[in-house]
């Protein structure tokens, strides 16, 4: 009873008000003649459709502003869990947040030195947006450009599985196009910096059950333990057509191609070579894994 009559308070103190206003009064004048017309007339169908339409578009955008912080924090959260995903670490019914504050560590890397960056903010820096800033990226040259990407930030965001000071894992974010989209994702190396322990394609639009089947859990797990890097040092792991003959020579650096879709496949084996390569993350690589 108390809260219904505070209700019927506030209900006549915003009557009062509205009858002060004098816009107000405008406007019911105008509804009033609106509502006056016959439900057939050409001006109350437009007049009702633009208020329903007006009624709308506020709601709508009142809803996209109030939901954006929610959608930029479940946006923060998928990609943690993606990151404990391709690093193995992901258990059911863990908290993501905790998890990830618990044992993954994020590092900037610069590209061109393959040295770590202290001076920006681990936390805030978008590697997708620096990739699209000219400020903050290169222009790959066409002839060096395998993954069809364009341009690339000048600092990557990688992230560190640790033992105590003992790296265990390297997961470095990798991108390239496929056939219909470019596919994001992160390779996961072991410590070594050439031995794969996982992939996992988090944004892409390639053909659910062709190209799409690059987050099929089976295709993946055929990239455990697979090698990056020939002894010349050059990239040499691919995607082959069809099954890999682990009999043979040289099937450590092969991973079975995805069946009917051989331009994805072709993507994803441009994307590894490109970003296990010279002008990826191979200078960064070799430093980490010297230096202790
Ligand atoms: C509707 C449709 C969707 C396709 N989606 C993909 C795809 O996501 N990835 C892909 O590599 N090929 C896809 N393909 C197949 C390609 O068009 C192409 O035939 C194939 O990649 C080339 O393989 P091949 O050289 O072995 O014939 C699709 C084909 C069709 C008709």
């Amino acid at each position: 009873m108390p809260n219904e009559n505070k209700k019927c308070k506030c209900m006549t103190k915003i009557n009062e008000r509205l009858d002060n206003c004098e816009h107000y009064q405008k406007f019911a004048k105008y509804r009033d003649q609106i509502l006056a017309l016959s439900n057939d007339s050409l001006e109350k169908t437009i007049a009702i459709a633009l208020s329903l339409c007006f009624v709308c578009a506020i709601l709508v955008s009142v809803s996209a502003v109030a939901l954006k912080p929610l959608q930029i924090e479940n946006k923060a959260m998928d990609m943690k869990k993606n990151i404990l995903d391709v690093a193995g670490l992901l258990d059911d019914g863990a908290n993501i947040h905790q998890a990830f504050a618990d044992k993954i560590e994020a590092k900037l890397v610069d590209m061109e030195t393959g040295n770590y960056v202290e001076d920006l903010d681990v936390d805030t820096y978008d590697q997708r947006k620096a990739a699209k800033n000219p400020a903050q990226n290169i222009i790959i040259p066409r002839t060096l450009d395998i993954a069809s990407i364009k341009t690339k930030a000048k600092i990557a965001k990688v992230y560190l599985v640790k033992d105590g000071n003992n790296i265990k894992s390297i997961i470095l974010p990798v991108h390239g196009y496929g056939l219909w989209s470019t596919m994001y994702g992160f390779l996961a190396l072991e410590a070594d910096g050439k031995t794969v322990q996982s992939i996992n394609f988090y944004d892409q639009a390639e053909t659910p059950g062709l190209g799409g089947e690059v987050v099929n859990p089976n295709w993946r797990a055929l990239w455990a333990g697979k090698q990056v890097y020939a002894e010349s040092g050059e990239v040499e792991l691919k995607l082959i057509k069809g099954v890999v003959d682990t009999n043979k020579a040289g099937a450590e650096f092969q991973v079975d191609g995805l069946a009917g879709a051989t331009l994805t496949s072709t993507g994803v084996s441009n994307l590894i070579k490109y970003w296990l390569g010279s002008e990826g993350f191979a200078t960064y690589l070799a430093k980490i894994t010297t230096a202790d």
